[in-house]
């Protein structure tokens, strides 16, 4: 776990397959009791040009409970919303912060800040990844099935920030990932081919535009809103060509019997997945919304400090 005192998590494919392990461990430990970490007198910086519920909140509850402190630097209330450079911003809140954790936009503006910054710098979720939700994800998967042995992944909808996190961890964990996307939404290449080396033959990487063959016989089926924070212009209208990619019943009953309905919330009822399925005695949503809280407080502490 010292490897990764003072790292940056950008990517998912920032972590080795032995790191992304020993971080599950450690935030099971965590949420067990059987290892209580401190950070004392640690500063978290938030910095966040999108909205956030689980992040925010899971972030700085788990930086309360290591013993340090977060500061909440919302865009909107500092230079950075009227447009003061990523570069002077870094080179800024590095003198004062041990640790910043960025959701934004663009995957290049969070690399520019790690570039200037010596702290380290955690993606809170950027248009191409979202590492930390991945992390609760896998957390969800291991404790349910008690391991991630031989199990699958089946994610269905838009091949956004989640679902390439999602086909990175996976392929690190040795998780088999299955990517069922409508056409014209499938994950960006350049990471469906990172997936695959990173895999390096422990699991399959599938992307596929048929959903029921990617829900066949799995372990955990996965999902997040068809249009992604910035575009909302686009809801409405890719909601027919997204349908038959919704979680549902039927979708569920061509799963494994066990099988786990994952979201990373928020989530729209009635278009990515049923009310029911969401409801029902499937899902495991709340549970890997918790984990989100584990999930980080392990991160954090395997960065601030020797665990
Ligand atoms: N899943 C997730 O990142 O939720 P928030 O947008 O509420 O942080
Ligand atoms: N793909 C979603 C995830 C929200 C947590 C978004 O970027 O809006």
């Amino acid at each position: 776990m010292d490897s990764l005192k003072g790292r940056d998590l950008l990517s998912m494919a920032d972590l080795t397959s032995t790191e992304l392990h020993e971080l599950l461990d450690l935030a099971a430990q965590l949420k067990n009791g059987t290892k209580q970490p401190k950070c004392p007198n640690k500063v978290l910086g938030l910095v966040f040009s999108k909205a956030s519920t689980r992040t925010r909140v899971s972030f700085s509850v788990a930086m309360y409970q290591l013993g340090g402190q977060i500061l909440d630097l919302n865009a909107g209330v500092t230079q950075v919303g009227r447009g003061e450079p990523t570069s002077d911003t870094a080179r800024v809140l590095d003198r004062y912060l041990d640790v910043v954790a960025i959701r934004t936009f663009q995957q290049a503006e969070i690399e520019e800040f790690a570039a200037y910054a010596n702290i380290p710098v955690i993606n809170a979720l950027t248009d191409l990844e979202h590492p930390c939700q991945i992390l609760a994800d896998l957390l969800t998967l291991r404790e349910t099935f008690g391991s991630l042995e031989n199990l699958t992944m089946s994610y269905l909808g838009d091949g956004n920030n989640v679902a390439h996190s999602l086909m990175l961890g996976c392929a690190l964990a040795g998780v088999n990932i299955r990517v069922a996307t409508p056409n014209g939404y499938a994950p960006d290449q350049t990471v469906v081919n990172q997936a695959i080396d990173l895999s390096q033959g422990r699991s399959a990487v599938i992307v596929t535009d048929d959903p029921k063959a990617a829900v066949q016989g799995s372990h955990a089926l996965y999902t997040d809103v068809w249009a992604s924070m910035g575009e909302e212009s686009e809801a409405q209208s890719r909601i027919p060509q997204f349908q038959p990619y919704q979680i549902n019943q039927s979708m569920l009953d061509l799963a494994h019997d066990q099988a786990i309905v994952l979201h990373c919330l928020p989530a729209h009822r009635g278009e990515e997945i049923t009310h029911d399925v969401m409801e029902g005695a499937h899902s495991r949503i709340w549970d890997q919304a918790e984990n989100r809280l584990h999930a980080q407080k392990a991160l954090l502490a395997a960065i601030l400090s020797e665990v």
